[in-house]
């Protein structure tokens, strides 16, 4: 295709053209055949160092990046929320040229997107965002890959995303269905679809692509023919605990049911970034069930833990897809 991407920062697939988001769709298929048939890329990036800030937790994120460094040859700093002085005694600005001149790349996992956009603007090498309030680009890349391998193709997919449309997921998911020729439909609340600036935007991509944008508050017409039902969490970190209440109320119509698989039809699977208060097995699931009578928040254990349900191979492709964005932005495999 003649793409390079080396050098580059990964912050937002709006920053990137459909044929760029294709190549690394591609790279990330092609390193997932290479790692399963045994073969290594150690030599690829050989003795590169890359540094992984995250001041919210993460498991499927920092694996990824972790494995995915150690896969391609660097090594690995990792940075946990209290462990550096970042935005505690030093600005970005000041981290950004420090870390720029003793690392090859940069991960940011964190708050606001300007936060990661600034650190871009100040270090010299790729920043990659590891998510932000707004955009978590590393998961549209496994989510697209995801749906490719399972349903075959992408252009003319029908992906309708049931929760809180206004955030991280919601957002990047509309981004990238646009850029890839998708239909995307949110189905939730007014109040919780996107941003109009950014549908706007949003529109432009889909003028390109074929693909629409459907806002939606009825669940059985929102979700009728759907191929992909995707959900998140009703709150997401660093949201306050106050509020739990609003979203229960405002979202257990969306939650994802048997019901809402079958009116989409046989053909849909279930996708979900993960992770998911689908049962009471975990700390924050158990304390807010009792506290509100529920026993799962927004997708049902059954259908979790159903045939539909590809989330475990969603997860397993954030390692193929990183190793690829950090590959493609440091130049590896580049003739
Ligand atoms: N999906 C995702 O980003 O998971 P982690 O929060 O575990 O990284
Ligand atoms: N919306 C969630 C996504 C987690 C991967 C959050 O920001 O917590």
């Amino acid at each position: 295709m003649g793409i390079s991407l080396k050098g580059r920062d990964f912050l937002t697939l709006k920053d990137f053209t459909p044929d760029e988001i294709e190549y690394m769709l591609k790279l990330a298929a092609d390193l997932k055949a290479k790692e399963k048939n045994g073969i290594l890329t150690k030599e690829a990036l050989n003795g590169k160092n890359v540094v992984l800030i995250f001041e919210k937790t993460s498991t499927r994120t920092r694996c990824s990046f972790e494995v995915a460094a150690y896969d391609l040859g660097m090594n690995v700093t990792y940075l946990d929320p209290s462990g550096s002085q970042i935005g505690k005694k030093e600005s970005i600005a000041d981290t950004a040229r420090v870390l720029g001149r003793m690392y090859d790349g940069i991960e940011y996992r964190g708050y606001g997107q300007e936060i990661v956009e600034d650190l871009a603007k100040y270090a010299d090498v790729p920043v990659w965002n590891g998510l932000t309030n707004e955009y978590h680009p590393t998961q549209m890349l496994a989510d697209m890959l995801t749906i490719r391998e399972q349903l075959g193709r992408l252009k003319g997919v029908k992906l309708t995303y049931m929760g809180d449309a206004r955030y991280n997921m919601g957002n990047s998911l509309m981004v990238a269905c646009a850029k890839m020729g998708m239909h995307f439909t949110a189905c939730a609340p007014k109040k919780y679809f996107p941003d109009p600036a950014l549908i706007a935007q949003c529109e432009e991509y889909a003028k390109e692509s074929g693909a629409t944008l459907t806002f939606e508050e009825d669940v059985t017409r929102g979700t009728k023919g759907a191929d992909v039902i995707y959900t998140d969490v009703w709150v997401s970190m660093g949201e306050p605990e106050s509020v739990w209440e609003e979203r229960i109320s405002d979202l257990t119509p969306y939650r994802v049911t048997m019901d809402v698989m079958k009116n989409a039809g046989e053909q849909a699977i279930f996708l979900h970034c993960l992770p998911s208060y689908h049962d009471h097995k975990t700390i924050i699931g158990k304390q807010i069930g009792e506290l509100y009578g529920l026993t799962e928040m927004e997708v049902t254990d059954e259908v979790f833990e159903a045939p539909c349900s590809r989330v475990f191979e969603e997860a397993e492709n954030r390692m193929h897809t990183i190793k690829a964005v950090m590959a493609a932005t440091l130049g590896a495999f580049e003739e």
